[in-house]
């Protein structure tokens, strides 16, 4: 948590090395961009449980207020895509033969790895500085190391991190010397994920892509039952969409569309919950959760039926976003009694957790906005390091219809539109946002790690900057709740107290717990006081700020 005056620049990140390197980058003139790629390319060095080369993501900014051109509002999708040899029925196969954990463990579960790619055409395409300016900080940070934090060293000495990374040699050799986890406080280097960092500097997307790095996914894919080909890397391209947008109390936000949920479900239930009157003083009120239960079940309803990659799939996003079907639906609403989730969907099934995603936003001195959320999926992905490369590799093929009618990770069932497809994107719920004010000025950047629960995180957080009249901090740190349609219960954080859990029973709501959700990462503008960041104290992040 941080509560600074007001600096023309300001970074929040999960991890603070990276952080202060995106802060450099804005002292040294570079603008909203080169310092979320400068952060991208550090977490991916600093936080390897999410940080990534080897994973992918979604940025979305509304950016260029330095330039001749004017502002625009951008989102880039650098998602992985599923090899060219994937097929619909490869888990289920998989599942078949005796392994059941494909789509998550090991080479199978890795997609086409999307995230050098998007970071250096953000670069290219949006930056003002090189790429040596960018990316040395996090190659100096592998060569030379940084003391192992308490968070990552405690992720990889739990047992089922330790024993599912050991099996693959290259994870060992990096994360696991002599047998023992890396040990907090211990300078920690990567040599051979500065070398990979020394190729993308010098040779740009060719340097992963193409040539030695690539050669090294394509053997290592081969030697371990894994898909990936020369081809698929070298026809990897981000793509360049248009963002959702959606109306705020004052304002306007924008986030990502397909092959992320995020923005369509944020619009959806947000234009369903302005039917409703709403008072700061109904915020923890037993009343308001039911309420956005209720929206948030109705859009994952949508989300698991209709949506998928936009290139392969038509996610209807008309009849998604049409007013009056929203308008019924909300109709639909009690005010205290649930609608099942079967009236939408069948299935019960149980939810599994996992937490490692990363976001960070980025405002710089010009009042540009940059949201970035990045991830292998699970923490350390498919937790095979590519050897001679030092990366992990990702484990998003779990985040398609992988078996269909079985819940993935996040208990999500998911439906023929998110299929397996060679050269398809997995549906995410990555939802990098950012809320302009009604005269344009970016009002807030927002984003969280936590799988489908980052979707409802971030609704909350806006609604508690837009209509509940809470601060930034209050904002983040208010307790969360989440609804997923499947399985029909209502999340509660752990701090909502139990008299309230009980009020939301009556109203027919099956209430599960979870100690915390996501790892928010704020920046936004507070009457009085200017920007403000803050970082969820929920993780372990850190805020920067510039004076110029
Ligand atoms: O894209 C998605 O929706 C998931 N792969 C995100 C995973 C995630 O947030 C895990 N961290 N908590």
């Amino acid at each position: 948590m941080s509560n600074k005056p007001k600096g023309p620049g300001v970074i929040a990140a999960a991890e603070p090395l990276a952080a202060a390197v995106g802060a450099d980058i804005l002292k040294q003139g570079g603008n909203a961009i080169d310092a979320a790629v400068a952060v991208g390319f550090a977490l991916a060095v600093t936080y390897p449980a999410a940080g990534n080369l080897g994973g992918g993501g979604f940025l979305v900014g509304s950016i260029g207020r330095e330039s001749s051109s004017g502002t625009s509002q951008v989102a880039l999708d650098f998602r992985e895509e599923a090899p060219g040899a994937a097929t619909a029925d490869m888990y289920t196969l998989a599942a078949e033969a005796g392994h059941q954990q494909a789509s998550l463990l090991g080479h199978l579960a890795a997609g086409v790895p999307g995230s050098v790619a998007g970071m250096v055409t953000a670069l290219e395409r949006w930056g003002t500085m090189n790429r040596r300016q960018v990316i040395e900080p996090a190659l100096l940070l592998a060569r030379d190391g940084f003391e192992m934090t308490r968070r990552t060293h405690r992720m990889l000495a739990g047992s089922s991190t330790r024993s599912q990374m050991r099996r693959f040699e290259a994870t060992a050799e990096v994360f696991y010397p002599g047998g023992k986890a890396v040990a907090e406080g211990s300078l920690f280097r990567q040599g051979d994920l500065a070398r990979t960092l020394e190729t993308i500097i010098e040779k740009g997307i060719p340097g992963f892509y193409d040539g030695e790095v690539a050669d090294h996914i394509v053997v290592e894919m081969k030697r371990g039952g894994g898909l990936i080909s020369t081809k698929d890397l070298l026809d990897y391209r981000p793509v360049e969409r248009t963002p959702i947008q959606f109306g705020q109390a004052q304002g306007t936000a924008y986030s990502m569309p397909p092959p992320s949920s995020g923005g369509i479900c944020l619009a959806q239930m947000s234009t369903m919950l302005d039917r409703f009157k709403i008072v700061g003083t109904d915020a923890e009120s037993a009343k308001l959760y039911h309420l956005l239960a209720e929206v948030m079940r109705r859009s994952f309803a949508d989300r698991n039926q209709y949506l998928g990659d936009p290139d392969h799939v038509d996610c209807q996003l008309g009849l998604l976003q049409d007013p009056k079907r929203l308008a019924s639906r909300a109709a639909s609403i009690q005010r205290s009694k649930v609608t099942a989730s079967s009236e939408f969907l069948s299935e019960e099934p149980t939810v599994k957790e996992s937490e490692q995603t990363t976001h960070y936003s980025v405002i710089d001195k010009h009042g540009n906005g940059v949201s970035v959320t990045t991830t292998l999926n699970g923490s350390f992905g498919c937790k095979v390091v590519v050897p001679g490369t030092g990366f992990l590799l990702n484990n998003e093929m779990d985040d398609f219809t992988a078996r269909p009618g079985e819940p993935n990770l996040f208990g999500l069932i998911q439906g023929a539109a998110n299929a397996v497809a060679p050269g398809k994107r997995p549906l995410s719920s990555m939802s990098p946002t950012v809320l302009l004010d009604s005269a344009g000025s970016v009002h807030a950047v927002l984003g969280t790690p936590g799988g489908p629960t980052i979707i409802t995180n971030v609704f909350q957080v806006l609604l508690g900057l837009t209509r509940l009249g809470l601060s930034p901090e209050s904002s983040v740190t208010a307790p969360k709740i989440h609804h997923q349609c499947l399985p029909d219960q209502l999340t509660l954080e752990a701090t909502i107290p139990s008299s309230t859990a009980r009020t939301l029973e009556t109203f027919g709501h099956t209430i599960a717990r979870r100690s915390a959700m996501g790892d928010f990462q704020l920046i936004a503008t507070a009457p009085g006081r200017g920007l403000v960041g803050v970082c969820d104290p929920r993780g372990g992040g850190a805020v920067s700020y510039t004076d110029r």
